[in-house]
């Protein structure tokens, strides 16, 4: 079976005698579909195939998984069919699976996602994480706190910190006019428009005040690395998502130094980074802030994964 071709489905065979399989023995089911397609896309090199060949039959048939297990012999029509085979080619031509549903799940919310923004990755919620770890503490007594959401891309690291700090705004800022355009789709469907608002532009250079939480998940892949990621990363996710220049740490240094001056005294940085990037990272953070508390922490992975730097206590200068 090529990419292109449809998932066929297995028809049951229900034995009639006849030559000619009746109407009903040719009747494709979810269950058969879900089969057919996971083969096709195994065929074609999909790690996850069988997940997603189930994921990819019930987008098409609109079921949730409760709904295939109690009715696995739901009828799978012509025209699903058709709808289900442009879906799968696309998927053998290894667009990403969230930007081919359009929509993928970041910390327990759904978010609208296509090529203009990055698929919102799971190490990411370490980076709420920490930032809820921070912020909550601060936010008791309904103290109002400012917090900036540096490349926002889908909006889902402000999102997820709006809806679980209410009484914070968020100013979430991207470069890119389209990648604005999904945040603020997700800001509308998520009910948070009166506490995040969006600003393009690079990085924090049109931000003035006082900030008490910067955090960002910026770009920082090496650009020479980009090439030999997966396909469906390099070929597809947004360029300006992901190159931070030759050792991956050009925008990170750059949203340290505007951080340094943006910072209210008992704020905090929080940046997400590339595991190898670490040591390095650390030791520049503890040259530009020597009497702030710099760390690092590890995602679920296990991996070094945010730096963090809590002013808090420091010496003034
Ligand atoms: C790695 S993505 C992170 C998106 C989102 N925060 C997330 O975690 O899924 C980085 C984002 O930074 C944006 N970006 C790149 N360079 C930027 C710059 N100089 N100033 C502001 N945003 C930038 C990109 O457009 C992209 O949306």
């Amino acid at each position: 079976m090529t990419a292109t071709t449809p998932p066929t489905p297995r028809h049951s065979r229900s034995g009639s005698g006849n030559t000619a399989p009746s109407q009903e023995s040719l009747r494709s089911t979810v269950s058969t579909v879900i089969q057919a397609t996971r083969l096709t896309l195994k065929e074609a090199g999909i790690e996850e195939a069988p997940l997603e060949g189930e994921v990819l039959v019930r987008h098409v048939a609109g079921i949730d998984r409760a709904s295939l297990y109690s009715d696995p012999d739901r009828a799978f029509s012509y025209a699903e069919a058709r709808q289900l085979a442009t879906l799968v080619a696309r998927r053998c031509k290894r667009e990403p699976l969230p930007y081919i549903l359009g929509h993928w799940e970041f910390y327990g919310l759904d978010y609208i996602v296509n090529p203009a923004v990055l698929i919102p990755r799971p190490e990411t919620e370490t980076l709420v994480e920490e930032a809820l770890i921070f912020a909550l503490p601060m936010a008791q007594g309904n103290r109002p706190i400012t917090i900036a959401d540096v490349g926002t891309g889908s909006g889902c690291v402000a999102i997820s910190l709006a809806k679980r700090l209410p009484h914070a705004t968020v100013v979430a800022t991207d470069i890119s006019p389209d990648a604005l355009e999904i945040a603020w789709q997700n800001i509308e469907r998520h009910d948070v428009a009166n506490q995040v608002r969006l600003h393009e532009g690079d990085l924090l250079s049109s931000y003035d005040g006082k900030l008490d939480l910067i955090i960002s998940n910026p770009p920082y892949i090496p650009d020479g690395e980009i090439p030999g990621l997966q396909p469906e990363v390099a070929l597809h996710e947004p360029s300006a998502a992901l190159g931070g220049g030759p050792d991956g740490l050009s925008i990170i240094r750059r949203l340290m130094e505007q951080g340094s001056e943006l910072l209210a005294p008992n704020g905090a940085l929080m940046i997400e980074f590339n595991p190898p990037q670490s040591s390095v990272l650390l030791s520049e953070a503890h040259s530009l802030w020597p009497n702030a508390e710099c760390r690092v922490v590890k995602d679920l992975a296990g991996l070094d994964r945010v730096l963090v730097v809590e002013l808090e206590g420091q010496a003034s200068a």
